[in-house]
């Protein structure tokens, strides 16, 4: 299992380029099972989760070509025929996103079996809110044997209100609305950048909606939709990772290749730690050069302060002055990097939802543990201002949601290897069949 070893105390400097968001990137993949005709993605990230998602849409008989480097992280998903229209829990239980395919499965099929995910390291994720929506579309929906099963001659546009706000469950029922009969309009929707890009894609390929990006999305419903090309949106968590990285090391760091707009919670808090940022429409440069003071932060759904970002930040926060009292409102146990860096010579203690970080304490090296993909990044952060050399086991985390995270950061001076096993690495792969 590969390993990242990271000597800390170089500061970032220079330029780093941030890819396209593996969280538009996967409700786009699924988008693809809504038509028969080619969808063209660019600016996928060479990631694990996009991997998975290659292996799910290729069992369910479509042709999945990944392209890498000259192809511009290019991908081609053809769902001409689809053989099964089912999930298994030997891909879903490696990835919870895989049931975005849920919506467009029964939208263009009639039926979808998709594995329930079960419990996650961060906290529970049912996925009631992607059930309730279908079946406000008329889809009856049937759970046996930790599979949900939906099944609808045709789905019928309803009126939706969400309990609560979610991101993939208003992807998922956005996607299955497209092909429904008549009007859908879902309100409480989530508002994440990256529910407005999948909009984007679907009224390429020929889907009306309107208002995604905002908390009431409108649908009218169409008989078919058909192929288009579309470029994925730039990481917005990758391009936080990397800013606070900047940040925190004292670096002078060019943060390019990012959607300011989409950063806006990040850098306000920011500003507030005492950290410089400037910004083009494309780039944000950080300049780690001024003393850092604590401040509180609480995550929210979008526009608000990221739950993707909060271990991150709390790497940040350990080296602020003064206390920041961090809270945690999305998930209920996403806490699992704090006794990390407590290994690492930091002082956080858990109350609940909140996390009492007191600053500032140098960070020492040590052998850590990767519990999620965001967590494993914050620890990655903390190896490269702590005194020493860190080992972060378990890496394959953040290769479910990083590209090639050592060589770009080795490329703005950082001192980190890759002990292990390598990702493969791919210039073009070869065309999938299933
Ligand atoms: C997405 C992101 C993830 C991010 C999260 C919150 C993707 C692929 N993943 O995850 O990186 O951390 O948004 O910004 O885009 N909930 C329910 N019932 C449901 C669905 C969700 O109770 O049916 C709860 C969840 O347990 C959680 C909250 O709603 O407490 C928000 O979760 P949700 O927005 O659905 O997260 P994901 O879409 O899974």
């Amino acid at each position: 299992m590969d390993k990242l070893v990271i000597r800390g105390g170089n500061p970032l400097l220079g330029t780093i380029r941030v890819s396209g968001a593996k969280n538009a990137a996967l409700p786009a993949m699924a988008a693809a099972l809504l038509t028969e005709e080619p969808i063209i993605l660019e600016n996928v990230p060479q990631v694990r989760d996009i991997e998975t998602t290659r292996k799910l849409l290729a069992e369910m008989g479509a042709d999945v070509e990944l392209g890498y480097g000259r192809a511009q992280h290019r991908t081609t998903i053809c769902c001409r025929t689809l053989v099964s229209p089912e999930a298994s829990y030997e891909l879903v239980k490696t990835m919870r996103a895989s049931t975005l395919v849920l919506g467009p499965l029964v939208a263009r099929c009639g039926r979808a079996r998709v594995s329930l995910p079960g419990g996650c390291a961060i906290g529970a994720r049912p996925i009631d809110l992607h059930i309730k929506g279908l079946e406000r579309l008329g889809a009856s929906i049937n759970q046996e044997h930790g599979y949900v099963e939906a099944k609808a001659e045709r789905l019928r546009g309803a009126e939706i209100v969400f309990d609560k706000i979610t991101v993939t469950g208003t992807e998922d029922v956005l996607m299955a609305a497209t092909l429904a009969e008549g009007d859908t309009v879902m309100h409480n929707c989530a508002r994440e950048p990256e529910v407005a890009d999948l909009a984007d894609l679907l009224n390429k390929m020929g889907a009306h909606i309107e208002g995604a990006g905002t908390s009431t999305i409108h649908i009218k419903g169409v008989d078919k939709l058909h192929g288009a090309k579309h470029r994925i949106i730039p990481d917005r968590i990758e391009a936080g990772t990397f800013i606070v990285a900047g940040a925190l090391t004292g670096g002078d760091l060019n943060v390019a290749g990012c959607e300011p707009r989409h950063l806006g919670a990040l850098l306000q808090k920011l500003l507030e730690v005492g950290v410089r940022t400037a910004h083009t429409t494309d780039a944000v440069r950080v300049m780690g050069d001024g003393p850092l003071k604590a401040a509180d932060m609480v995550t929210e759904e979008y526009p608000g302060f990221p739950t993707d970002m909060q271990a991150q930040y709390m790497a940040l926060a350990t080296q602020a002055e003064g206390t920041s009292i961090i809270t945690e409102n999305i998930f209920e146990n996403r806490f699992m990097h704090a006794q990390e860096m407590v290994r690492m010579g930091a002082n956080i203690r858990i109350e609940g939802s909140r996390a009492i970080v007191r600053g500032r304490t140098p960070l020492s090296a040590a052998a850590v543990l990767a519990s999620d993909l965001r967590a494993s990044a914050s620890l990655v952060l903390a190896a490269l201002v702590a005194e020493g050399e860190s080992i972060i086991d378990r890496v394959y985390h953040i290769d479910r949601g990083y590209e090639h995270i050592e060589e770009k950061l080795k490329g703005v001076g950082a001192q980190i290897r890759r002990i292990g096993e390598m990702l493969p690495k791919r210039s073009v792969a070869p065309m999938v069949r299933a």
